[in-house]
């Protein structure tokens, strides 16, 4: 199901809020955008932009993902396990949505790119997922923030060490890359996933649905036919400062020298939507925590009975998870305490409790940090970790990773003790 149809079934279900007002991209859709985090948004009048409209928060809510792939939230999990494990390949089709229109003539300015914040660098795409191909591992989809410095021109952050990093690395002249704006959710999803190398996210995608690809119209490349917009071009050698912009933490990035995608083409739908993603909103949360929920899980598995696992948005959707497990023994808590750390090596704190709290409400995991853990005696404490560098509070060293403490709670009901003191009174037992 393409982003447009699925936008059409929150509409239908009431779940869309249409905003017809006229609101320039520059500033106002993001500040609107932030009113409505964690509601389907759908701008139809963008000041200087006719034709165009811009999509946001069509996943901001995990219920979208589930939607999108058919399965409940807690399928999740385990559907994004199964597609990664049993990736499948795509089909092929000559026609495509996202070709309708074919631009030589490239004018980046008659896109309605977003500028989100005062403090940025310049207008930023940040919902574009590139599709580039190594020699050496295949096809790679992943996600690049995109800064605009000129008609046909924009810079990149491209993490080192990465997919797109070190196929660029391999080239000459640059790296033929399309970027693709507009997905469907299981698309953005399976492109924010990091199978192992050689695993191509794109059949990755349509083990979750369907995924038909095309080919670029410039580039020997395959791309997902159903985008709303795609910009083809080469990732070149030449740098420019890119930044400063929000990150995931809601705190600002600073500048670096990065790679210059220079725009040759782009294609779009006859009436093309703009899928914006707030930078530090639930959208880009959800990205970037729910594919690492996977991972958390197998590591855990491996020493215990785990029942369920969520990074919770509060922790960035990146630093702070919860995991439910049955254990079976006394040290089963503390050791799903190191595994979740291997499952994610950016979490820096992770609380574990019992199957009768839920993790998906942060009260829940408190409650249970309030009556049941100790801290001499539950807390687990690993001092000068590898960590994430978003962590404004990480130890940064320059030309290393970064370095942090992590800190697991046991949030479990002592092992052996009376476990009816521990137990929630519950008054939603019907009586006789
Ligand atoms: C919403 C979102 C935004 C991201 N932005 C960037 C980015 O600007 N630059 C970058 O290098 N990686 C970014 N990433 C991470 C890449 O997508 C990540 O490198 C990729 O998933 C890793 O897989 P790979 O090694 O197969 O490329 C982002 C991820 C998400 C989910």
């Amino acid at each position: 199901m393409d982003a447009r149809t699925f936008i059409a079934k929150l509409d239908a279900a009431s779940e869309l809020q249409h905003i017809t007002t006229a609101v320039s991209p520059t500033f106002e859709v993001a500040r609107l955008i932030a009113q409505h985090d964690g509601q389907p948004v759908l701008f139809e009048n963008l000041t200087g932009f006719p034709g165009w409209r811009l999509a946001a928060g069509y996943i901001a809510q995990r219920a979208h993902f589930g939607r999108a792939i058919g399965c409940t939230i807690g399928e999740l999990i385990s559907k994004m396990s199964n597609a990664v494990a049993h990736p499948a390949s795509p089909p092929k089709i000559s026609e495509a949505p996202c070709q309708q229109v074919v631009i030589g003539d490239v004018d980046l300015t008659r896109i309605p790119i977003p500028r989100y914040h005062p403090l940025d660098g310049g207008p930023y795409i940040t919902a574009g997922v590139a599709v580039i191909y190594d020699p050496d591992y295949g096809r790679n989809l992943s996600f690049h923030r995109l800064m605009q410095i000129g008609k046909d021109r924009l810079v990149g952050r491209i993490v080192e060490q990465r997919g797109t990093h070190t196929a660029w690395g391999k080239t000459d002249d640059g790296l033929p890359m399309a970027v693709c704006i507009g997905l469907p959710p299981h698309v953005l999803l399976a492109a924010a996933m990091s199978p192992p190398k050689g695993v191509d996210e794109m059949a990755v995608a349509h083990a979750l649905a369907p995924t038909p690809t095309v080919r670029a119209k410039t580039l020997p490349l395959d791309i997902p036919a159903e985008a709303e917009l795609v910009l083809e071009g080469y990732l070149t050698h030449e740098l420019a400062t890119e930044g400063p912009f929000p990150d995931l933490t809601g705190t600002m990035d600073g500048t670096r020298k990065q790679p210059i995608f220079h725009v040759t083409t782009i294609t779009h739908r006859k009436d093309p939507i703009f899928h914006a993603l707030l930078p530090a909103g639930l959208e880009h949360k959800n990205l970037m925590g729910i594919p690492r929920e996977p991972t958390i899980y197998a590591e855990v598995s491996k020493i215990v009975k785990c029942t369920g696992v969520r990074i919770t948005p509060a922790g960035c959707s990146w630093l702070h998870a919860a995991v439910q497990i049955i254990p079976q023994g006394p040290e089963d808590a503390r050791r799903a305490i190191e595994a979740a750390f291997r499952g994610h090596t950016s979490l820096k704190h992770v609380v574990v409790v019992d199957t009768d709290v839920d993790i998906h409400n942060p009260a829940d995991i408190e409650w249970a940090i309030a009556t049941r853990f100790q801290a001499d005696r539950d807390l687990m404490i690993l001092e000068d970790q590898p960590s994430s560098s978003l962590d404004p509070s990480a130890r940064q060293i320059p030309g290393q990773k970064a370095r942090t403490t992590k800190m697991g709670l046991d949030a479990t009901i002592p092992w052996r003790a009376a476990r009816e003191g521990y137990l929630r009174v519950r008054y939603d037992t019907p009586s006789d």
